[in-house]
C-alpha cells in the first residue's frame, strides 16, 4: 500500500489542488449522487476491471499494477456484498467512492486506474451495463407473462364472452381470443425491448471526458470483455448520449400502458356487476371498514403505476432537451427515473406473470352476458347479405328487428320465423329468411363463423396459440 496522501479521500477538504476552500456542505449534498447511484457499484467494478486489463495489455500500466487493482476490487466487491462498504457523501458518487477505497487498498496502482478514462465515459458505460442486465430480466418476465396468456387462452379457447366496443356488447368472441390479444401486445413490447438492447449494446468507454484520449488504448478489447457488440463511434456522442435510456423508458411506458388496459379489464370483470372472473385472495385485499369487500388492489396499483413510468419517460426527455454537447452534470439526474422505470416495469411484469395463470373464468356468466345486447345482430345482417340483400338494406332490416325486440323485451332468437320476417320489414322478400337462420343467432354459431386468420373462432384461436408457442420457442 502506498503511503502517499490519498487526495480522493480528502476531497471533503478540497476537490483538488486547484481549489482553495472546501465545498460548501449544502453544495456537497446537492451535487452528490451516491444516495442512488451506489446501485451501479457492481457494474462499475466490472467495467473498471476490463479497463485495467486493457491498460495492462497495452503496457500503459504494469502487470503488478493490474494484479493490485484486481485484488483491491475483489475485496471491494465483497465489502459491498456484505453491506460493509462505507459510502461517503463527501466522495460524491459511486465512481469516486470505489476509486478512493481502491487507492486505500492498492495505493499507487489504484491511482493509475483512472488513466485514459473519465467519469463521463465511465458512467455512460455503467448505465448501459446496468440497463442491459435489467432488459434481460425484463425480457424473461415478458416471456413468462406471454406464456401465461397462451396457457390461459388454450384452456378457454372455446369459452364465449361478449366482445365490446364503446364498452357496450358488440359481438360474441372467445375468452381465448381475448387473451391472445394481450399476447400480441406483450409480444410487440418484447420485440421493442430487443431492439432497444441492440442499440444500447455499444461501448462508450474510451471517449474519456469528451475528446478521447492520447493513450494507445484498445477499445475493442474492452468491448469484448464487457459483452458489447461494438463501439460508440463518436467520443462526443458517447459521453452525452442517453437515447438508450429514453428508448427503454418509452418501451417501459408502452408496456405499462398495455398492463393498464389489462388491469382496467380485470377490475371491471372482477366487479360483481360483471362477475366474469375471480382472483385468488392472495392477489386481493380487503377493506378496513366494509367487511364484504374483496378489492383488486394489484391491478389498480399497476394501473396507477403506469403514470409514474410515463413520468420517468418525460423526465428523461426533458432532461436531455437542449443540452449542449457533450457531458453536462444534468445527466446525473438520469438515474432515478431510469431505475424507477426499470424497477416498476420488472415488478409489475413479474406480478402479472404470477397472477394471470390464476384468473378463474366464470364461464356461465360470460356466456349469459354474450347472449345479451343483440350480439348476433351482425350475423343476421350477414345472413341476409349472403341471400342477396345489399348490406345497407340488411343492416336496416336488422335494425328494425332489434327495435321490435327491444319493445317486446326479447332476444332475436326468441322470435318465431314469421315474427322475425315481419320484424325485419322484408316486404315481399320474406323467403330470404328461413329456419336455418336460428343457428346463426346462437352465439356459438356466430363465433364459429369467424374462422379466418385472426378471427375469433376457437379453431383459429388454437392456430394462433400454436404459432405463438413456436415464436416463443424460436
Ligand atoms: N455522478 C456523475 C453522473 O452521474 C458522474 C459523471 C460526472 N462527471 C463530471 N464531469 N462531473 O453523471
Amino acid at each position: 500500500m502506498s503511503s502517499s496522501k490519498n487526495s480522493l479521500a480528502n476531497k471533503a477538504q478540497a476537490w483538488s489542488g486547484r481549489f482553495t476552500e472546501p465545498v460548501d456542505a449544502l453544495v456537497q449534498r446537492y451535487t452528490a449522487s451516491i444516495g442512488f447511484d451506489h446501485r451501479l457499484a457492481q457494474v462499475d467494478i466490472t467495467a473498471s476491471l476490463a479497463h485495467a486489463a486493457m491498460l495492462a495489455q497495452q503496457k500503459i500500466i504494469s502487470p503488478a499494477d493490474l494484479a493490485a487493482i484486481e485484488a483491491g476490487m475483489a475485496q471491494i466487491r465483497s465489502e459491498i456484498t456484505a453491506g460493509q462498504f462505507q459510502w461517503q457523501l463527501a466522495l460524491e458518487d459511486v465512481h469516486l467512492n470505489i476509486e478512493a477505497r481502491l487507492i486505500e487498498l492498492a495505493g499507487d496502482a489504484g491511482k493509475r486506474l483512472h488513466t485514459g478514462r473519465s467519469r463521463n465515459d465511465q458512467v455512460a458505460t455503467d448505465l448501459r451495463l446496468f440497463l442491459r442486465a435489467s432488459i434481460d430480466e425484463t425480457a424473461e418476465a415478458l416471456t413468462q407473462l406471454r406464456t401465461a396468456f397462451i396457457n390461459l387462452a388454450e384452456q378457454h379457447a372455446a369459452v364465449i364472452m361478449p366482445g365490446h366496443t364503446h364498452l357496450q356488447v358488440a359481438q360474441p368472441v372467445t375468452f381465448g381470443h381475448h387473451m391472445m390479444a394481450y399476447y400480441e401486445m406483450f409480444s410487440r413490447d418484447a420485440s421493442r425491448l430487443a431492439d432497444c438492447r441492440k442499440r444500447l449494446n455499444q461501448l462508450p468507454l474510451g471517449a474519456a471526458a469528451l475528446a478521447g484520449t492520447s493513450y494507445p488504448i484498445d477499445r475493442m478489447q474492452v468491448a469484448k470483455a464487457l459483452g458489447f457488440d461494438g463501439l460508440c463511434r463518436n467520443s462526443l456522442d458517447a459521453v452525452s448520449d442517453r437515447d438508450f435510456a429514453i428508448e427503454f423508458c418509452a418501451v417501459a411506458a408502452t408496456c405499462m400502458m398495455h398492463i393498464s388496459r389489462l388491469a382496467e379489464e380485470l377490475v371491471l370483470w372482477l366487479s360483481p356487476r360483471f362477475g366474469f372472473i375471480d382472483l385468488p385472495d392472495r392477489f386481493c385485499t380487503g377493506s378496513s371498514i366494509m367487511p364484504q369487500k374483496k378489492n383488486p388492489d394489484v391491478p389498480e396499483l399497476a394501473r396507477g403505476k403506469t403514470g409514474r413510468v410515463y413520468g420517468d419517460l418525460i423526465a428523461l426527455l426533458t432532461l436531455m432537451k437542449s443540452q449542449p454537447l457533450a457531458y453536462n452534470k444534468d445527466n446525473q439526474e438520469d438515474k432515478e427515473p431510469l431505475f424507477d422505470a426499470a424497477d416498476t416495469l420488472l415488478d409489475t411484469l413479474r406480478i402479472f406473470a404470477e397472477l394471470v395463470p390464476h384468473i378463474v373464468v366464470n364461464v356461465p356468466v360470460m356466456l349469459a352476458a354474450a347472449e345479451q345486447g343483440f350480439s348476433t345482430a351482425t350475423d343476421l345482417a350477414d345472413y341476409l347479405v349472403k341471400k342477396g340483400l345489399p348490406f345497407r338494406d340488411a343492416h336496416e332490416a336488422v335494425a328494425l328487428a332489434v327495435k321490435a325486440c327491444v319493445n317486446q323485451s326479447c332476444a332475436l332468437s326468441e322470435l318465431s320465423l314469421a315474427e322475425l320476417q315481419n320484424a325485419c320489414g322484408l316486404q315481399g322478400q320474406a323467403h330470404l329468411l328461413t329456419e336455418d337462420v336460428f343457428a346463426l343467432l346462437q352465439v356459438q354459431g356466430s363465433v364459429e363463423a369467424r374462422a379466418h386468420l385472426g378471427g375469433s373462432a376457437p379453431k383459429q384461436v388454437l392456430a394462433a396459440i400454436l404459432q405463438a408457442r413456436a415464436d416463443l420457442a424460436g
